[in-house]
């Protein structure tokens, strides 16, 4: 039997933040590597050099447009010095070891995946109306494997919103994780709208546990971008993978879900990249051109990123130990003159950290960790920022976030007043996808320029 309760407190990202905060003891390697310490001076150098400040914002690109930031409460230095603090120590404590030893990508299958075609393509709209008794009854009230049996048949009708419209060749997929909740479901879902581009593309959306009427309720209201939904199997998944022995605990239900979405996504649709989303994580306006054009630079056939190896995950929210306690302060006082500032849109950092909020998580690096995690106890985020092997792999995160969590009341808890929910102001591109500047401060301090102007490294040395 699913613990239900148990899903219902651990079911979002806000909450699965906290828990990382929690991973403190494990943290064995927690004081930073040489490296970073070395990295870490530098930066407080040319912080407190202006000559070079200056040189980095006459170095702005020009076609980017910066959108008004504004503080969303007046917030005292002393309190922006002790979020910064506090939060520089959480995530350095979650600095996990990587491991020592490179796992194969494993193509190992996931026998009687749910669906097993993707060849009908059914108008949710009008299916449920045409069986709403039906409808009534499966999805309110329901649950363990009576639950599970109709989601199984469910996923074979390859349900769909707006069949009409057309995402362009060569898209990469959104996929958004629910559970439950109306709100803040339909605030993430009116910013998906507002996305540049949505239409492009196609929005998968995973459903969690039973009582999906509300979610459902919502999906349908939207009308800018190709829906497809399809209901996590989470019993029969478990008994395919020979996992229904274990104690379903909070690792395994959210992983679970994790793994079923990426496999889908990965090995089913044969995605390259998926950008993935959560229900109570508002994403920018440019978020889908933000993962676009990354992608192609980082991962892309003409990739050219100096060391695409390097990146195992690109994130959407401003979190690690680099921006956490260097630039924190700067950002919670809108420091528009901060290399790392909100407004720094086109700034990126290679962190040793988890690739969470809003991340895009290449095959590659899926294949990875798929062929690590029915040992690995971690919470997925968690577990793939295990993936780096040695000191020289990090997740590509940018200065300016680009989701922010939805403060909620609900079962996530409050985060206003916390620190993310005051640098969660958007700022924006003017631009077209492929003609986008990154910079992005290299580990190696090495000053590089890309001959081909894509991307411009910051000077660090
Ligand atoms: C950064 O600079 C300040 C003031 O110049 C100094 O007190 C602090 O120790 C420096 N931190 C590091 C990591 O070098
Ligand atoms: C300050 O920046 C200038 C110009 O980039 C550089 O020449 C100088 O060495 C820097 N000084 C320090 C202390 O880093
Ligand atoms: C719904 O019912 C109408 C009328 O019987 C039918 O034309 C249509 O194909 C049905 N659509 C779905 C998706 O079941």
């Amino acid at each position: 039997m699913i613990n239900r309760r148990k899903i219902i407190i651990f079911g979002g990202a806000v909450v699965l933040f906290i828990l990382m905060t929690t991973f403190l003891y494990y943290s064995v390697f927690s004081t930073p590597h040489k490296y970073e310490t070395y990295q870490l001076e530098k930066r407080n150098q040319t912080k407190h050099n202006s000559s070079e400040k200056d040189l980095f914002i006459i170095n702005l690109p020009k076609d980017v447009n910066l959108v008004p930031v504004k503080p969303v409460g007046q917030i005292t230095f002393n309190t922006m010095q002790n979020m910064q603090n506090s939060q520089c120590s959480a995530t350095r404590g979650n600095l996990n070891p990587p491991r020592s030893f490179i796992t194969k990508p494993e193509n190992s299958p996931w026998p009687n995946f749910s669906p097993s075609t993707f060849s009908i393509e059914t108008d949710f709209i009008q299916w449920k109306n045409n069986n709403s008794d039906y409808w009534n009854r499966i999805s309110r009230g329901l649950d363990g494997e009576a639950l599970n049996s109709e989601k199984l048949k469910m996923n074979e009708m390859g349900l769909t919103l707006n069949l009409h419209l057309k995402p362009k060749e060569g898209h990469l997929p959104i996929w958004l994780k629910t559970f439950k909740r109306r709100t803040p479901l339909d605030i993430v879902l009116d910013a998906v709208c507002r996305i540049d581009d949505i239409s492009h593309t196609i929005l998968y959306v995973t459903i969690d546990g039973g009582d999906f009427d509300q979610v459902v309720e919502e999906l349908i209201k939207v009308k800018c971008v190709k829906v497809k939904i399809y209901f996590h199997p989470i019993l029969s998944d478990l008994r395919n993978l020979g996992l229904d022995k274990r104690n379903l605990d909070t690792g395994l239900v959210l992983n679970s879900h994790y793994v079923y979405g990426l496999y889908l996504l990965t090995h089913k649709l044969d995605y390259p990249y998926v950008i993935t989303l959560e229900d109570d994580l508002e994403p920018t306006p440019d978020f889908y051109r933000f993962h676009y054009s990354l992608y192609h630079f980082v991962f892309g056939k003409q990739a050219s990123y100096y060391n695409s190896k390097k990146i195992f995950a690109i994130g959407a929210f401003s979190h690690g130990p680099i921006v956490d306690c260097i630039s924190l302060a700067a950002k919670l006082s809108n420091d528009e003159t901060h290399k790392c500032g909100n407004k720094a849109v086109h700034q990126l950092v290679e962190e040793d950290y988890f690739p969470g909020w809003g991340s895009g998580i290449p095959k590659e690096s899926f294949l990875e960790y798929w062929g690590d995690w029915k040992s690995n106890r971690h919470i997925y985020d968690y577990g793939m920022s295990m993936l780096r092997s040695g000191e020289n792999r990090y997740t590509l995160v940018p200065c300016s976030p680009r989701v922010r969590t939805v403060a909620n009341a609900g079962i996530n808890g409050q985060n206003s007043g916390r620190w993310d929910h005051y640098i969660s102001q958007f700022a924006q591109w003017n631009e077209k996808p492929l003609n986008r500047i990154y910079y992005v401060d290299r580990r190696d301090g090495v000053v590089k320029a890309d001959e081909k102007g894509k991307f411009l490294y910051n000077k660090l040395t």
